[in-house]
């Protein structure tokens, strides 16, 4: 890894803003979030590969997208990317990044309501893509085929993506995903230029040692592909999406309003008074 010369104080503390600012994650739709330190350096890690390029995450609910706008925002990173758009089918993350990005006024960040299923709006519009898709444990990377798919179609088949997924050499289905995603990618058109092996670990209870790799896919050519992206809706694909007999059922998660956000949820605690104040 390059020598990196940043504030790490600075850095922690921006990444502990955008983590309270998260909403919580989801756990039916695969929704695991990144521990804090793994984000600081993940952060910095796409920060350098996509600086001065577009770059549309497909889902973000770990909000590396936020990271790595804020840290350069706030020239904690001398670098980083000229837009980034997040595309996420839970409305809470897309108002997340959408709040974040008017408080700390990022100009460079943006979200877009959108469910991978259905049609990319947005084909050729970017240069990069990142994705930190369902890790297809059930059904053989299927899911990350599609996540990486619509990433594809984010820049047009040219520039390169990101895909974040499983690597534990004491596990099975990992490699199955892995050998997968990588004849996916030359099937489509790319090849795997890096693979930092184990780089992040996540709040995950029933396998909290299970550690992930960065797969970075490079277009062989700078044509591209004028390939109309479309609707996906073929049972065989969608089938363990989310994990073994969890298919997708819903179209968008909607945020109920608050005026909390940030703090406890009132239905999360009660006060038992001292005796004199009751
Ligand atoms: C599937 S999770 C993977 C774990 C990752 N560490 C996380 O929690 O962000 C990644 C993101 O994909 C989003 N996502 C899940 N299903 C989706 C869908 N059908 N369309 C668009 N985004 C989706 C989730 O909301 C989440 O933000």
């Amino acid at each position: 890894m390059a020598e990196i010369d940043i504030d790490l104080r600075a850095a922690i503390n921006a990444v502990s803003d955008v983590v309270q600012n998260r909403p919580r994650p989801l756990r039916e739709f695969d929704q695991i979030y990144m521990k804090t330190a793994d984000m600081v350096l993940q952060s910095e890690f796409v920060a350098r590969w996509a600086d001065g390029q577009r770059l549309a995450f497909i889902g973000d609910g770990d909000a590396i997208s936020i990271c790595v706008a804020y840290l350069h925002h706030r020239e904690i990173l001398p670098y980083g990317p000229s837009e980034i758009v997040v595309f996420d089918f839970d409305q809470r993350i897309c108002n997340a990044v959408e709040r974040f990005a008017d408080k700390e006024r990022l100009e460079t960040l943006g979200s877009c309501l959108y469910n991978v299923l259905d049609a990319f709006p947005e084909s050729g519009a970017f240069d990069r893509f990142y994705t930190n898709p369902p890790w297809g444990a059930s059904n053989d990377g299927e899911s990350v085929k599609v996540f990486m798919q619509r990433g594809m179609e984010a820049t047009g088949y040219t520039g390169q993506g990101m895909v974040v997924v499983a690597d534990d050499p004491n596990l099975d289905w990992p490699k199955r995903v892995l050998a997968r995603l990588q004849g996916a990618a030359l099937d489509a058109g790319f090849f795997v230029q890096r693979m930092p092996t184990h780089v992040h670990s996540y709040h995950l209870d029933d396998n909290p040692d299970l550690r992930s790799c960065n797969v970075i896919v490079n277009a062989l050519s700078g044509e591209g592909q004028t390939v109309k992206s479309e609707a996906i809706r073929d049972a065989d694909r969608l089938a363990h999406f989310y994990g073994r007999n969890l298919i997708p059922h819903v179209r968008y998660v909607r945020e109920k309003p608050r005026l909390d956000y940030g703090k406890a949820n009132q239905s999360e605690y009660e006060f038992e008074l001292l005796e004199e104040s009751r």
